[in-house]
C-alpha cells in the first residue's frame, strides 16, 4: 500500500509478541517498548539525506557522510508515545521534542487535547510523529493537524499497531503523510480496541489499571 511500511523485521516482531502477551509485567512492557523504538527508529530514519563533511582520521583527511538538515522533531503524543520517543531519542540525542496531550474519550472515540508545546520553526524540519497506537486515527490525525496549522510540512507516522479502519482514515485525512508501523492488526473492537493487540498501551506502560 502506498505510504505505508510494515517494519517486519524478526526483532521487531518477536518484541511485539512479547509485549502483547498480557502476562507481560509493566516494567518487561516499558523495557520493550524502549528497546523496539531502537529498531523502528532505526527504520522510519532509513532514506534521511546524507550531505558530507570534512574531518581527519587518524590516517587521513576525507569528506564523510553525516545527515543533511536541520535537526529532526520527535512528537510524542501522549501518554504512550512517549515509550517510544524514549528510544528514539537514545538513537538522535539531537532531536527536537514537541508534545502534544490527546486523550480518547471513551464513549465518543473523539480525541480530546490538554497540551501541545512545539518548537517554533517546525516548519523547517522533518517532523516524525510517534504513538504506539493507530485505532481510530483520531488522536493521530488531531495531532497532525495541530503540527500542520504550526507549520509542519515534512511529517512521518510511527506506531506499533495499526487497525485497518485506523490506516484508512488516516490515509484519507492525511495521504501525504507516510505510516511506519510494526504490524497490522485484524480489526476495531465493539469500543474502539484494536484487536488482537495488546491492551490500553499508556496503561500497560504506567501500570495504571
Ligand atoms: C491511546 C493511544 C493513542 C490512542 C489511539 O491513547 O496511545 O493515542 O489511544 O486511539 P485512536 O487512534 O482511536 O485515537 P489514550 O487515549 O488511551 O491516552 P493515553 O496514552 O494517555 O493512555
Ligand atoms: N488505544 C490503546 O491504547 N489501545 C487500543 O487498542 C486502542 C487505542
Amino acid at each position: 500500500m502506498k505510504n505505508l511500511t510494515v517494519v517486519d523485521h524478526p526483532l521487531v516482531q518477536h518484541k511485539l509478541t512479547l509485549m502483547r502477551d498480557k502476562g507481560t509485567s509493566t516494567a518487561g512492557f516499558r523495557r520493550l517498548l524502549k528497546e523496539i523504538s531502537l529498531l523502528l527508529c532505526y527504520e522510519v530514519t532509513r532514506d534521511l539525506k546524507l550531505t558530507t563533511k570534512h574531518i581527519e582520521t587518524p590516517m587521513q583527511e576525507m569528506e564523510a557522510p553525516v545527515i543533511a538538515g536541520k535537526k529532526l522533531v520527535f512528537a510524542s503524543i501522549l501518554r504512550a508515545g512517549n515509550g517510544l520517543l524514549e528510544g528514539m531519542l537514545e538513537l538522535v540525542p539531537s532531536a527536537r521534542v514537541a508534545h502534544v496531550g490527546l486523550y480518547r474519550d471513551h464513549e465518543t472515540l473523539e480525541a480530546v487535547e490538554y497540551y501541545f508545546k512545539a518548537p517554533d520553526d517546525i516548519a523547517d524540519r522533518m517532523v516524525i510523529v510517534v504513538d504506539p497506537m493507530l485505532a481510530t486515527a483520531n488522536s493521530a490525525t488531531m495531532a497532525i493537524e495541530k503540527l500542520k496549522e504550526r507549520g509542519a510540512n515534512n511529517i512521518r507516522f510511527l506506531c506499533l499497531l495499526a487497525a485497518p479502519e485506523g490506516i484508512k482514515a488516516f490515509q484519507t485525512a492525511l495521504p501525504d503523510v507516510p505510516i511506519f508501523t510494526a504490524a497490522i492488526d485484524e480489526k476495531l473492537n465493539e469500543k474502539g480496541y484494536i484487536v488482537p493487540g495488546l491492551g490500553d498501551a499508556g496503561d500497560r506502560m504506567y501500570g495504571t489499571k
